[in-house]
């Protein structure tokens, strides 16, 4: 099974998907992740990202259709995939279709969270993840059950991102209604498009994404 979670910033994109991976064992393939890790890798094309990634924009097609296509590649992803950040253009929405054709591969789902705007700073700013695991966590929504020490992985270091202060989750934001929200059209079209309501507690939506998965819920 391959899928696409769609969303704005602070939607639960990574939230989800981590809860697919557990439940389904399906591979997250989450592009903000892939651009951090090279970010952190010092290269001269990390410092670049970095630049754009701090000031809430996107990062070019080109780099993320190729990015994307090596990833798809890979043997781990003929378990199945999360698709969590890709695709966020229109450019990148008819890429992944020829790529996927090309490779004989099918879309299952692609799943709309609708979240309101005014939710998202809130969000994002309050979001942090275990350095050692990944696992995602939020200063009010999403708590370890003992403070300080992550659920999974028992560890005790946490990090935050550059780029969720309030100033850069605007622009984000900004980038997200003029650039992906018409790809929601483009999958409407189609007719592959399933949605959940994104401001429903985590678990709540997990339970309506699983129906989905699992073959129920109408589409949009
Ligand atoms: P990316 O890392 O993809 O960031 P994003 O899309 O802005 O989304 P987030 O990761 O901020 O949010 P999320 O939906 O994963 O929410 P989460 O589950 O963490 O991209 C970063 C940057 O990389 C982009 O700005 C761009 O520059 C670049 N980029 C990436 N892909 C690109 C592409 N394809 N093309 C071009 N550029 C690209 O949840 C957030 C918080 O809320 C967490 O703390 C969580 O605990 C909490 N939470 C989650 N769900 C709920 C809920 N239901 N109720 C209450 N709290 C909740
Ligand atoms: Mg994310």
């Amino acid at each position: 099974m391959n899928m696409i979670l769609l969303g704005p910033p602070g939607a639960g994109k990574g939230t989800q998907a981590q809860n697919i991976v557990r439940d389904y064992g399906l591979v997250q393939l989450s592009t903000g992740d892939m651009l951090r890790q090279s970010v952190a890798s010092g290269s001269a094309l990390g410092q670049q990202l970095k630049a754009v990634l701090d000031a809430g924009e996107l990062v070019s097609d080109t780099i993320m259709i190729e990015m994307i296509a090596d990833r798809i590649a890979q043997p781990d992803c003929k378990a199945g995939f999360i698709l969590d950040g890709f695709p966020r253009t229109n450019e990148q929405a008819v890429a992944l279709d020829a790529l996927l054709d090309e490779k004989g591969l099918n879309l299952d789902h692609v799943i709309e969270m609708a979240v309101d705007d005014a939710a998202l700073t809130e969000r994002v700013t309050g979001r942090y993840t275990c350095a050692k695991c990944g696992a995602g966590y939020h200063d009010n929504f999403q708590k370890p059950q003992k403070d300080g020490v992550c659920d999974g992985c028992g560890g005790s270091e946490f990090t935050r991102r550059s780029d969720d202060n309030a100033e850069t989750v605007a622009n984000r934001l900004k980038e997200f209604h003029e650039k992906t929200a018409p790809i929601i059209h483009y999958y409407r079209q189609k007719g592959r498009l399933s949605q959940v309501d994104g401001m429903a507690a985590i678990e709540v939506v997990t339970a309506q994404i699983s129906t989905i998965l699992n073959g129920g819920g109408a589409r949009v």
